[in-house]
């Protein structure tokens, strides 16, 4: 078995922001209502032109300069994303092509939130057999172009932005247990309804606005708190660690409450919790890249520091990770 870790990471967000007092002009609702409920203060939206595939390429490269690497040298791309540029070819075919590489293989993974942590393992596997050297995993989204912008109780918390990690070998083990799971019992809580083979899109299915995100806010925020907790504990219980050797607890960035209140189920100080959301709304998949990478750049994550890192999402998803940075 080969020593896993991650090689490099790259970020990026859309220069445009929209604040809580824009979405004031848009929806019916406040930035008292927003901060309070969601502890969201701004999100990132990507340009006219711009495309998922186009975000992540730009977090591509700045992770493979992060781990002085070039495109040439990955030989697998995964691209966990719930907004691919279309419903195929993969985004991550159309990522690969865009830095110029013909040859290894790319697919997508569709685990809602919870993708990036379960292309994050499944690279890691990869690696570890020996069957692959460099993957580039990215977490990317373009939520606020399948948000109904006249839902205020959804288009107030998702935003744009990319993350991109390559995972490869190492000396020491930097990923070292992953948790994950799923219940597709609950699915029907967080969904686009319509554009598959269940609903195809006709002129009734777009008045019906089945185009964009439902989600059954009260639901998913219950299962949210359970499904964190629950994972944490079973990979620090894998790892044979307990929350206090944790340095740092980088949970998906969808709601403040539910972080406060998954790290005061696990006994994590708020001091040891990443929080960015704030800065960037819910970005789905690319939340705990993003979060990973700001902590590196304000100097709060260093090399050693454990981490752990836990996800849910549609699917209902959910996956948890401990890190070695
Ligand atoms: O990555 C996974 C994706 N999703 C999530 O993690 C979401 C999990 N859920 C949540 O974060 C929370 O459930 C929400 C933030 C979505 C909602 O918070 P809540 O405390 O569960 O509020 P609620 O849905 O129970 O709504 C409370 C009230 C309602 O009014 P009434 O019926 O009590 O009169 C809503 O109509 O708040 C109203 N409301 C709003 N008011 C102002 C809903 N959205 C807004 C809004 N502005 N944007």
């Amino acid at each position: 078995m080969t020593n896993t870790g991650i090689l490099g990471i790259g970020t990026y967000l859309p220069e445009k922001v929209l604040t809580n007092f824009d979405m004031e002009k848009i929806v019916d609702t406040t930035d008292e209502w927003i901060v309070s409920r969601s502890g969201i203060r701004n999100r990132h939206v990507v340009a006219e032109e711009q495309a998922t595939s186009d975000i992540s390429v730009i977090a591509a490269q700045r992770a493979l300069e992060n781990a002085g690497l070039e495109a040439k040298d990955i030989d697998m791309f995964i691209v966990a994303t719930a907004t691919p540029d279309m419903l195929f070819p993969s985004t991550a075919c159309i990522v690969a092509s865009k830095l110029g590489i013909v040859g290894p293989p790319a697919f997508d993974i569709a685990a809602g939130c919870t993708g990036f942590v379960y292309a994050l393992t499944l690279a890691n596997s990869f690696v570890r057999s020996g069957a692959y050297k460099k993957i580039l995993v990215i977490g990317a989204e373009s939520l606020t172009r399948i948000l109904d912008w006249t839902d205020r109780s959804t288009c107030v918390l998702f935003g744009d932005g990319a993350g991109a990690v390559i995972v490869g070998e190492t000396e020491r083990n930097g990923i070292v247990y992953s948790v994950l799971g799923a219940d597709g019992s609950g699915g029907h809580n967080l969904t686009l309804p319509a554009g598959g083979s269940a609903l195809p899109a006709t002129h009734e299915t777009v008045d019906k606005r089945l185009h964009y995100v439902h989600m059954n806010g009260p639901e998913v925020f219950k299962f949210a708190v359970r499904a964190m907790a629950k994972s944490c504990k079973e990979v620090l219980d894998k790892a044979g660690m307990v929350a206090s050797d944790i340095s740092w607890f980088v949970p998906h960035q969808a709601n403040i409450r539910i972080i406060e209140s998954a790290s005061q189920k696990l006994g994590i100080p708020m001091e040891k919790v990443l929080v960015t959301l704030d800065k960037t709304g819910n970005t789905s998949a690319a939340t705990i890249p993003i979060t990973i990478d700001m902590a590196i750049r304000e100097g709060k994550i260093k090399k050693g520091d454990k981490l752990l890192a836990v996800a849910f999402g549609a699917g209902l998803t959910w996956g948890a990770v401990v890190l070695e940075w």
